[in-house]
C-alpha cells in the first residue's frame, strides 16, 4: 500500500498508471524523432501526438505531492495540467484527508485545454468518489487561470513546457507566504526551463528553490 492507504483509490489508480506506462514507448520514439532533427513532426503533428497521451506524473512523485499536502495542510491547490486526472487524484485523497483530519473545506483547482482528456478526467474524479474537491477549469489555462482566489498553498506544474512560466505568472501573485510550488522534469530539460528558472530565480519574486533527484528531476520551490 502506498502513503495514500485508500484500497480502492489505490486499484483505480494503478489501473490509471498502467495506462500511462504503455505510452511510454511511443511518447520515447516520437521524442528521439524530434531530438533528431530529421523530418521532425509539425506543430499539428505534435498537438495530435499528444491528444490522447495520459503523460502522468511518476507515482513517486505523486505521492511525494501527497506527502507535501498533507504536511502543510494544504487547502488551496492548484494543479497545472490534468490531463486524464491521475495526479489530481492524489491531491484531492490529500486536500479530502486533511479535511477530514482538521475540518474546514478547500478546493484542487485543475487545468485541461483537451476536451476529450478533461471528460475522461471527470469519470476518474467521479469514480474515485473526489469530484467534490476538484473544480477543473477546461480551455487554455491562459485564460481559465486568470482568476484564481487565493490564498494558494500548493501548486503542481505538469505541463508542456512552453506553459511553465506563463502558467506560474498567472498563480505568483496568489501564492501565500510559504507556498510550495513543484515542477516536473526540470533536470531532464534544463534549456527547456531556461524561461521558467529566469523567473524562479529572480530574487524580487521570492522563490528558494532546489531540484530534487527524482527521474528527471523535480523542481522543489517555496514562496519565502
Ligand atoms: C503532462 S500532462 C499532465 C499530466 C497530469 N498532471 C497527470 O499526472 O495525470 C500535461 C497536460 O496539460 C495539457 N495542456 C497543455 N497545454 C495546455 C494549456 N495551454 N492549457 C491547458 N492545458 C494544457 C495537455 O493537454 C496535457 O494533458
Amino acid at each position: 500500500m502506498s502513503v495514500i492507504g485508500d484500497t480502492e483509490l489505490e486499484r483505480l489508480l494503478s489501473s490509471l498508471h498502467a495506462k500511462s506506462d504503455e505510452q511510454t514507448a511511443a511518447l520515447k520514439s516520437f521524442a528521439a524523432r524530434q531530438a533528431s532533427g530529421e523530418s521532425p513532426p509539425t506543430d499539428d503533428e505534435i498537438k495530435a501526438f499528444r491528444r490522447d497521451k495520459f503523460v502522468a506524473l511518476d507515482r513517486d512523485k505523486a505521492e511525494f505531492c501527497y506527502q507535501l499536502c498533507r504536511a502543510t495542510d494544504s487547502r488551496r491547490i492548484v494543479e497545472i495540467g490534468t490531463s486524464y486526472g491521475v495526479s489530481t487524484l492524489y491531491l484531492a485523497a490529500a486536500l479530502r484527508d486533511n479535511i477530514h483530519a482538521a475540518g474546514g473545506d478547500g478546493v484542487v483547482l485543475g487545468t485541461e485545454y483537451e476536451p476529450e482528456k478533461a471528460a475522461a478526467a471527470r469519470k476518474h474524479f467521479a469514480q474515485s468518489g473526489l469530484s467534490h474537491f476538484i473544480e477543473l477549469r477546461e480551455g487554455d489555462l491562459r485564460q481559465t487561470l486568470k482568476r484564481i482566489d487565493g490564498p494558494i498553498d500548493f501548486v503542481l506544474v505538469d505541463i508542456w513546457i512552453a506553459m511553465a512560466r506563463p502558467a506560474l505568472e498567472l498563480v505568483a501573485p496568489s501564492l501565500r507566504p510559504g507556498a510550495i510550488v513543484v515542477c516536473d522534469n526540470t533536470e531532464m530539460h534544463r534549456s527547456q526551463y531556461a524561461d521558467y528558472f529566469a523567473f524562479i530565480r529572480e530574487p524580487a519574486n521570492g522563490f528558494r528553490t532546489m531540484t530534487l533527484p527524482f527521474d528527471g528531476g523535480l523542481e522543489f520551490s517555496v514562496r519565502c
